[in-house]
C-alpha cells in the first residue's frame, strides 16, 4: 500500500532540535492520519457479504416429500370396483416386498456335477457375526444406511405426476442452474379460457423468482422473493411476461434440486430445477492421431507378495512386446527384494498389508488414461494385444474391459459375472451373482457387456480410483471391487485378448518351493477362516446385504 511509504518519509532524521520537535509532532499527526486512512481502506475492502445458513444436516428433500405426496392424484374410487385377471408371468417379474436368497439342490450328485451343471447356492451373511452382537450390528447398520440415503437422494428423484387438462405449461425436465446463479425458466405459459383477470403464482423453495423484463398490462408482485404472483386481464401479455421469469438459486448444497410450484385458479403443477456444479472433466492427452501409443496410454499395475521369480517372468514378457510401458508394482513381502529397471516403479508396503490394499496403492500411482491390471504370475504372449482393449475403451462408453486368462492346461477363462441386487427391507438387500453376461457389443463380436470380469482388465484410471479397492479385503477378494462399482462402472469383457497364467493348479506330486508354500498359506486361507468372516461382514455391513446366491 502506498500509505506505508509516507510513514517512512515522516520519520527521517532532521538536523536541529526544534525542527526535530516540530517534525516529531508532524510525524505523529501524519501517522494518525495515515492510520485513519488505512482503517477506512480496510473497512471498505472488508467482505461485506452476509452469509445465509443452509441446513446440510438434513436434506431439503425430506421436507418436500410430504408436500409432493399430497400432490399424487387421489385414487379414483370408481376404478376399485372394476375386476381384473392377473398375468402371473409378468406380475412375477415385479419386485416383491423384501427379497429372499434361494439355492437349488443338485438334481444329480456326481463328481464334477458342479462344474458341468453349476447350481445356485445361497448363503446368509449374518453368520459373520456372533449371535450376541448381531442385533447391535443391525442397529448400527440401519443408522448408517439412513444417513447414506439422506446424502444420496434429492427432490429430483421423487415421483411427479402431471394432471390431465391442466392449463399450465411448464418444463417437465432438463432445467438446471449452477449454484447461486440465475436462469430464465423456459416454457412457462398459461392456456386458459376467457376470464376477467388471469393470475398465476410461482413458488420456489431454495431460490428467488424475478422477471428479466416488464411487460405492459401485467402486475408483478413478490419479485425477488420465493413467492411471486403475476396477474393481467390480457392473456397474451401474461404469457409474454412468463417468458421473462427468472430463477436465482440462493441456497446451495451439493447436487440438490428445487421444487417449483406453479398455481393458477383451480390448478397446480410442480417441476424440478436441478442445482449443481457442472462435472469437472479429467482429460488425458493421448498424443498425435494414428496408432495407439500404448506407452503413453497405459500403465501396467500389479501386486506382488514373495513371488519375485514369477514377477520377473512377467516383466520380461511385457518388455518383449511393450519395452517402454510403465509397470507399477505394489509389494508387501516381509523381506522385499529390489525390483528395478527402466519404466518400473516398485512400491514397498508394510508386511502383509494385503491384496486389495496393494491394488489400491498401485492404481493410485497411475498417471496414464488407462490402467491394466495383471497378477504377478501372468505372462504376456503375442495374443496379449493391449491395442485391442484400448480400442474398445476408446470407441465405446465402457469404463473397464476384461480379457481372457489361459491356464497351463490350455483352458481359457474370462470369468464373466452378472451382479444383481434385489431390494430388501430392514434385513438388507439380496445379492445375486451368476456366470454370464448381458449383451454382445455391436462392432466388437468378441466382446460382451457384463458386470464383473477376471483379474486381467484394462480400465479408465479415474473410474477405478473412484471405486477403489477396499483395503480391508486382505486375502481372498476380487468380485467385491465389481460389487462396489455396480452402478458406476460400465463393464465389458473380450475373449480375444489373452494373457497366460504361469501356474495355479497345485499338483500334489510336484514339490513346491518354500516361497510358494508361504504364498499359498496367505493367499488361500481355509473357508472357515477370519478372511471369509471379514468378507461376509463387509457384504453384510458395508454393502447392506442380508444374503447372496451364486452359481
Ligand atoms: C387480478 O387478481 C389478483 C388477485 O387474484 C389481484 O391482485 C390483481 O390486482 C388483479 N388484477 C387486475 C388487473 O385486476
Ligand atoms: C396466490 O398466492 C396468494 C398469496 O400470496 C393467494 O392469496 C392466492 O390465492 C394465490 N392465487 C392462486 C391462483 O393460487
Ligand atoms: C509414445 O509415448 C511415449 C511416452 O509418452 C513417448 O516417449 C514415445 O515417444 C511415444 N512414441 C511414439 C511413436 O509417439
Amino acid at each position: 500500500m502506498n500509505q506505508t511509504s509516507s510513514i517512512v518519509v515522516g520519520v527521517a532524521p532532521a538536523a536541529s532540535r526544534g525542527f526535530r520537535m516540530r517534525s516529531l509532532r508532524k510525524t505523529v499527526l501524519l501517522a494518525i492520519l495515515v492510520s485513519v486512512v488505512l482503517v477506512l481502506a480496510l473497512l471498505h475492502s472488508w467482505p461485506t457479504r452476509v452469509y445465509t445458513t443452509v441446513d446440510v444436516s438434513q436434506h431439503p428433500g425430506s421436507v418436500l416429500d410430504k408436500h409432493l405426496e399430497d400432490r399424487l392424484p387421489e385414487p379414483d374410487h370408481r376404478l376399485g370396483n372394476i375386476p381384473y385377471r392377473l398375468r402371473e408371468g409378468v406380475a412375477g417379474l415385479l419386485a416383491r416386498n423384501g427379497c429372499v436368497c434361494e439355492g437349488k439342490s443338485a438334481s444329480v450328485n456326481l463328481p464334477f456335477s458342479q462344474l458341468l451343471f453349476p447350481r445356485v447356492s445361497a448363503h446368509s451373511l449374518h453368520t459373520a457375526f456372533k449371535a450376541s452382537e448381531l442385533e447391535d450390528m443391525k442397529e448400527r447398520r440401519a443408522k448408517e444406511y439412513q444417513s447414506f440415503q439422506m446424502r444420496s437422494q434429492s427432490p429430483a428423484d421423487v415421483l411427479l405426476i402431471a394432471e390431465p387438462n391442466n392449463p399450465l405449461q411448464y418444463p417437465t425436465q432438463g432445467v438446471e442452474v449452477r449454484p447461486l446463479k440465475t436462469i430464465l425458466i423456459p416454457g412457462l405459459a398459461l392456456q386458459d379460457t376467457h376470464k376477467e383477470n388471469y393470475s398465476l403464482n410461482i413458488t420456489a423453495m431454495l431460490g428467488t423468482l424475478n422477471v428479466a423484463a416488464e411487460v405492459e398490462g401485467v402486475k408483478v408482485k413478490g419479485d425477488g422473493e420465493m413467492h411471486m404472483t403475476l396477474s393481467s386481464n390480457l392473456l397474451p401479455n401474461l404469457n409474454r411476461q412468463l417468458q421473462f421469469v427468472t430463477y436465482t438459486n440462493t441456497l446451495f448444497h451439493p447436487s440438490t434440486a428445487d421444487t417449483v410450484q406453479l398455481e393458477t385458479e383451480g390448478h397446480q403443477a410442480v417441476f424440478i430445477i436441478k442445482i449443481r456444479h457442472g462435472a469437472t472433466p479429467k482429460l488425458y492427452n493421448t498424443g498425435p492421431k494414428g496408432e495407439y501409443n500404448i506407452s503413453a496410454l497405459v500403465t501396467i499395475a500389479t501386486k506382488t507378495f514373495l513371488r519375485y521369480d514369477k514377477l520377473q517372468d512377467l516383466i520380461d514378457s511385457v518388455r518383449r512386446y511393450y519395452p517402454t510401458v510403465t509397470i507399477v508394482i505394489a509389494d508387501d513381502s516381509e523381506n522385499p527384494k529390489t525390483v528395478s529397471g527402466p519404466h518400473i516403479e516398485h512400491y514397498i508396503m508394510p508386511f502383509g498389508k494385503g491384496w486389495f490394499a496393494g491394488r489400491n496403492l498401485a492404481v493410485s500411482q497411475v498417471t496414464t488414461k488407462y490402467v491394466l491390471w495383471v497378477d504377478d504370475d501372468f505372462i504376456f504372449t503375442s495374443n496379449t494385444k493391449l491395442e485391442k482393449l484400448v480400442d474398445v475403451l476408446e470407441r465405446t462408453t465402457l469404463d473397464l474391459v476384461g480379457g481372457a486368462v489361459r491356464e497351463v492346461t490350455g483352458y481359457t477363462a474370462t470369468y464373466r459375472q452378472t451382479i444383481s441386487i434385489e431390494p430388501g427391507e430392514e434385513d438388507g438387500d439380496c445379492l445375486h451373482l451368476r456366470r454370464g453376461f448381458h449383451h454382445v457389443i455391436q462392432g466388437f463380436p468378441n466382446c460382451v457387456v457384463t458386470d464383473g470380469v477376471i483379474n486381467f482388465f484394462l480400465a479408465r484410471t479415474e473410474k477405478v480410483q473412484q471405486v477403489g479397492f477396499d483395503p480391508r479385503l486382505a486375502r481372498v477378494a476380487h468380485l467385491e471391487f465389481f460389487i462396489d462399482g455396480l452402478g458406476s462402472l460400465h463393464v465389458g469383457s473380450c475373449d480375444d485378448v489373452v494373457v497366460n497364467h504361469a501356474t495355479k493348479i497345485k499338483l500334489p506330486w510336484v514339490s513346491q518351493s518354500e516361497s510358494d508354500k508361504t504364498y499359498g498359506k496367505f493367499r488361500y486361507p481355509p473357508a472357515s477362516s477370519d478372511a471369509t468372516h471379514t468378507k461376509n461382514g463387509l457384504l453384510f455391513f458395508k454393502n447392506r446385504f442380508q444374503c447372496l446366491t451364486h452359481n
